[in-house]
């Protein structure tokens, strides 16, 4: 079945936002590199776009989570399916995420990063939801506060369609 998209954000608007934050970011690591930690497969998109528009020396590495089953999701425990490549030690590290939630995958991320020994941690997000925030995490950048609808695009996805839309749209069904 074909479900409607609406448009949320255009591309350009995404776009444009990126930019912004990839100069934000340059700005905050001036004189430092960064480690940007891609969250598969949602943030492949987004990570791709904001490296380019970063000017400071940049590393990527990639991650994969998957939360347990639904009984335990309230626990917040998430699954490590890929880990990254490299060590984390002495690293300036920006995990970059397609939309934050509940904020459980994240929170519980950041845990599990912060034991590795980065010189810094630190969390950018295209998407945040505020409204269904269950766990506390800190967001260091956000590009577009958005209301608590199904998004799909920009690497977002509704049963494994839709990543590759260059806009953010709402799915209507
Ligand atoms: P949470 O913050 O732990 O609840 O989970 C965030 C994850 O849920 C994201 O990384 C997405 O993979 C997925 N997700 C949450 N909201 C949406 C949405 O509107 N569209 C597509 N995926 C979503
Ligand atoms: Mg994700």
């Amino acid at each position: 079945m074909e479900e409607k998209i609406r448009v949320l954000l255009k591309e350009e608007e995404v776009d444009q936002k990126i930019a912004e934050l990839g100069k934000k970011i340059s700005e905050d690591y001036a004189g430092e590199a960064v480690h940007l930690i891609c969250v598969l497969k949602g943030g492949v998109f987004f990570t791709c776009e904001l490296a380019k528009r970063i000017t400071v020396p940049v590393s990527l590495d990639f991650m994969s989570v998957s939360s347990y089953g639904a009984d335990t999701k309230s626990s917040g425990v998430v699954k490590i399916v890929k880990d990254l490549d490299e060590p984390l030690e002495g690293k300036n590290v920006l995990i970059v995420e397609d939309i934050i939630d509940s904020g459980r995958t994240l929170s519980y991320l950041i845990q599990i990063l912060k034991k590795r020994n980065p010189k810094s941690i630190a969390l950018c997000t295209l998407l945040d939801k505020p409204e269904r925030r269950v766990t506390d995490v800190k967001v260091d950048y956000v590009g577009f506060n958005i209301p608590d609808e199904f998004v799909v695009g920009y690497g977002l996805d509704y049963a494994q369609k839709y990543r590759n839309l260059p806009f953010i749209g709402v799915v209507e069904v």
